[in-house]
């Protein structure tokens, strides 16, 4: 018989994945669900960048492999973005990896820098991968937690009275999701210097400060954060092109370069049409942003009124393409609550328990679907909660 290796069964299959086979399988039998769970833009790019994605896939020179190191208009596109939007200067050529989005770069970088034991900071609520990637390369992972009392940061104060002798690689995400929280600047200096003291990788994953957010940050803006950080960042929200996988890390050169190592052994380069027409998004006006997080900025008034007719609260502050929420006490799961409304009115809201036990009383709701859905799904709740 043959089997799969056991970090087959060691990772388990992505939640959502198996919530949209459940989704899918609703609405053959006839079920009009509305699915709010997923953070995937539906706002399309900007028009000049499929003018120069379809220009250049009509030419005959465009289609054959790519460097591993992207090509030079996109590694610089990423570096004035940076200097632009983050005042962080990069050298285009040494500390800037593009990558087939973020999601990649978690898996790359754990290879480069993990030994099988070693021990991995995850955040408790956080984004699933880090800790699935963490399984997957036989590191451990360490939960720390994150609460609505310290803004959704971690205490390093407390932590670090841990012994911390086996820990290599910290994650950290902000803004932050699921929780919308921005991380301070005196945060990030801490992290910095809490990285320096212990020896501890830093890795801030950075796709969400272009959303519904008035000033974007870069961990990397720290004075010497270079030398103990990478930073992930992606246009799959920034830009609606979540689909096209254009990601990147930035981080000094040596640290580029041992991300390379693994990288240039897994892919063949990036389709040239769309690094070019990535080039171009990272060019773009503020205007651009502007008009996009409008449409966002109207969207997360319907989200609020859902959120209030479920009994939950929020806070105003939150960037990103979500809205978080406390449930209300009658719950005594997210997944009650979540499953309450799917089942009954045929609308799914992620439930903040997929995040960590830290996300247990909390719900998520996604910014990205249109206004009539949203208000097609607030009275199927309304519908739920006055009956
Ligand atoms: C926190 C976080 N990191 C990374 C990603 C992956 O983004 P990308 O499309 O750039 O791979 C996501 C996508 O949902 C995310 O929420």
């Amino acid at each position: 018989m043959i089997t799969p290796a056991q970090r087959v069964s060691q990772v388990k299959e992505y939640y959502f994945s198996l919530k949209l086979k459940e989704i899918a399988q609703m609405i053959e039998d006839g079920k009009p669900v509305i699915n709010l769970g997923i953070g995937n833009p539906d706002q399309p790019p900007a028009p000049e960048v499929l003018e120069t994605l379809n220009k250049t896939a009509s030419r005959p020179d465009t289609h054959g492999y790519q460097g591993y190191v992207g090509i030079p208009a996109l590694r610089k596109g990423f570096a004035d973005w940076y200097l632009r939007s983050y005042n962080v200067e990069l050298d285009a050529d040494k500390e800037i990896l593009p990558l087939m989005g973020s999601k990649e770069g978690i898996m790359h970088i754990s290879l480069a820098f993990l030994n099988p034991g070693d021990e991995v900071l995850v955040p408790n609520p956080g984004y699933p991968t880090y800790a699935a990637v963490t399984q997957l390369v036989e590191a451990v992972e360490r939960t720390y937690d994150l609460q609505e009392d310290n803004n959704w940061q971690p205490d390093l104060d407390a932590l670090e009275k841990e012994d911390l002798s086996k820990v290599k690689l910290m994650w950290v995400n902000y803004p932050n999701m699921p929780t919308g929280a921005k991380a301070s600047k005196s945060f990030f200096e801490k992290l910095v210097d809490f990285a320096k003291r212990n020896d501890i990788l830093i890795c801030n994953d950075n796709p969400y400060s272009f959303i519904m957010n008035e000033d974007p940050q870069s961990l990397l803006s720290i004075p010497g954060a270079k030398d103990v950080a990478v930073e992930l960042n992606s246009l799959s929200k920034s830009h609606n092109m979540a689909g096209w996988r254009v990601g990147m890390a930035a981080s000094n050169p040596d640290f580029i370069k041992y991300i390379l190592r693994i990288k240039s052994n897994m892919d063949s380069g990036m389709f040239r049409p769309v690094q070019e027409a990535a080039a171009k998004a990272l060019s773009l006006e503020k205007e651009w942003y502007e008009e996009v997080n409008k449409v966002y900025k109207q969207r997360k008034k319907l989200v609020l009124e859902i959120m209030d007719t479920l009994g939950c609260t929020w806070k105003d502050d939150q960037v990103g393409m979500f809205i978080w929420a406390k449930i209300p006490d009658q719950y005594p799961t997210s997944k009650e609550l979540s499953d309450k409304v799917l089942y009954e009115a045929n609308v799914f809201i992620t439930p903040g328990f997929i995040f960590g036990s830290q996300g247990e009383k909390y719900i998520r709701i996604s910014l990205c679907t249109s206004e009539e859905k949203l208000q097609e799904s607030l009275s199927r709740i309304k519908n739920i909660i006055t009956n």
